[in-house]
């Protein structure tokens, strides 16, 4: 019996896990919304509670708003925060990004998730779980081979994030994880822009992969690295 917090559980790789976690006997599946009354919706297994939660993360005392909030109906405690919402809407060269986006990204992307963390440290008991959504596109390595660099930069920073405060919070389990490139409306929009039709996974294959990552995540194998949803480590 698990309390699990995801944001952006409306649509895409965020609904794919919140059905996932959804189907797992007796969890509480907080479901983190910009607009609660977004979520479709989903069938759930024994015992399971949901509860919709506002966490606009254009608002920076959102998610402590939000706490607050769950604390009021009883809850006290969250074993795992999947901090998942996120734009990806910033390509182009370094020289061409667009800074009004650029700004946007970086607050809803890094900020938020933050201030996500912030809020929720206190309610993580030790052995909890924080994992910050990261891509492909925040790997240094890959800078001369792609165009993204706004958003990529974003996502570095959870890379960043996730190994800080692995080290920073003994008592917490903390990774950033690339769910691969999946067939949401941001992965199709991402291949579309190279030229493909679609993503070239499906949002099952990836939350498969993703929630067996998280699943097996101790401090000691995956905390404090970026790891990929299939369960290899990802270069930084
Ligand atoms: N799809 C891929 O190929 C891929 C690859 C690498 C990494 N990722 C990462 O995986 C995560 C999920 O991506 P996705 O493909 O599922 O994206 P998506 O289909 O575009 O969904 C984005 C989610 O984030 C929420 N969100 C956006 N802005 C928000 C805000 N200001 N406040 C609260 N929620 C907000 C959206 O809610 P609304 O509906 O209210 O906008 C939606 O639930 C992201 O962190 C993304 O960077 C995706």
């Amino acid at each position: 019996m698990s309390t699990v917090l995801i944001t952006g559980t409306n649509r895409g790789i965020g609904l794919g896990l919140a059905k996932a976690y959804a189907q797992q006997s007796n969890n509480t599946v907080i479901l983190g919304l910009r607009n609660v009354d977004s979520m479709p919706d989903i069938d759930v297994g024994q015992g399971v509670k949901l509860v919709k939660v506002k966490i606009d993360s254009g608002d920076i005392e959102s998610a402590k708003k939000a706490m607050e909030e769950l604390k009021s109906q009883g809850i006290s405690k969250i074993d795992l925060v999947i901090a998942n919402a996120a734009i990806g809407d910033c390509f182009g060269a370094l020289k061409e990004v667009d800074l009004g986006s650029f700004e946007e990204h970086w607050r809803i992307n890094v900020l938020a998730p933050l201030a996500l963390y912030q809020a929720c440290v206190p309610l993580m008991p030790e052995g909890s779980k924080f994992v910050w959504m990261s891509s492909g596109a925040s790997i240094i390595d890959r800078v001369p081979d792609k165009l993204d660099a706004g958003y990529g930069i974003t996502k570095s920073s959870m890379n960043y994030l996730g190994r800080y405060a692995h080290f920073e919070e003994p008592s917490i389990i903390s990774f950033s994880l690339s769910p691969g490139w999946v067939q949401t409306d941001m992965g199709d929009r991402g291949a579309r822009w190279s030229g493909m039709e679609k993503a070239p996974i499906t949002v099952d294959e990836s939350v498969a992969g993703i929630v067996k990552v998280i699943g097996e995540a101790t401090k000691d194998n995956y905390s404090g690295l970026h790891m990929r949803y299939n369960g290899t480590q990802s270069k930084w």
